[in-house]
């Protein structure tokens, strides 16, 4: 079945992507705003995009109740600076509850229970039990409709000293930070633990399997 996204409402467009494009990462964004009210809100409309500037990028929507931006947004506009926290598995529910359409008023870190922890380059903090945290300036911001998408070059990137096998090499236990993804519908995520392991191959290798199952 094909769906037409060129007649489609925005709002069967939402179901279609967001029950498809899975799993996604989570962004657990830390803002504060220009008086230093902290603000932190999940977004999984968030991925890498590329290396040399390190870039990643936010999906922010409108508020449910009005077209009035959301205060991650409101307060990335003011002040061109958020942290990027990851989600494990053990901080779902502290992460839900920071997804609360709170007045901006409420410091959800506060609220969830969450330890915030200083930055290094920017001044919004980042969440102490969180394993991987970026701190990051706004790269660009990206017009899409009702959505905006926040491109942010990454400053620096903290992970929790267990999860570093060899910080010489950069390499990074990633089974060890139990991270989780966002699957369809609202309350749905999966964990990162039902991997797989498929190497890449050379033309010489693919050449090779193709006469083994030939011949
Ligand atoms: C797992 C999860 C992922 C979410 N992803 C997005 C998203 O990509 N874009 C968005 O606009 N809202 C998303 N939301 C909703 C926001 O987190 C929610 O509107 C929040 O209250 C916004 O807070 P803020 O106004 O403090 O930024 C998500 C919620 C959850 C629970």
């Amino acid at each position: 079945m094909m769906f037409d996204f060129e007649t489609l409402s925005a709002a069967d467009r939402y179901k279609l992507l967001v029950a498809t494009v899975v799993p996604r990462p989570i962004a657990w964004v830390v803002t504060q705003d220009k008086a230093g009210v902290v603000n932190a809100a999940p977004y999984s409309f968030f991925n890498a995009f590329a290396d040399n500037p390190a870039v990643v990028g936010i999906g922010c929507g409108p508020r449910p109740d009005g077209p009035s931006p959301k205060d991650t947004l409101a307060n990335i506009e003011a002040t061109g600076q958020f942290t990027v926290c990851l989600v494990p598995h053990r901080l779902v529910h502290e992460m839900v509850a920071t997804a609360v359409e709170f007045g901006p008023e409420v410091d959800e870190l506060a609220e969830a229970g969450l330890t915030r922890l200083p930055s290094a380059k920017i001044a919004p903090p980042r969440i102490g039990e969180s394993p991987v945290a970026m701190e990051c300036e706004t790269f660009q911001l990206v017009r899409a409709g009702h959505h905006t998408i926040v491109l942010g070059k990454v400053l620096a990137m903290h992970v929790a000293d267990e999860a570093v096998m060899d910080p010489a090499k950069r390499y990074i236990d990633t089974p060890k930070l139990d991270l989780v993804g966002r699957m369809h519908g609202r309350g749905w995520y999966v964990r990162t633990t039902d991997r797989i392991e498929v190497p890449r191959l050379t033309v010489a290798e693919w050449q090779a399997r193709k006469a083994a199952k030939a011949g």
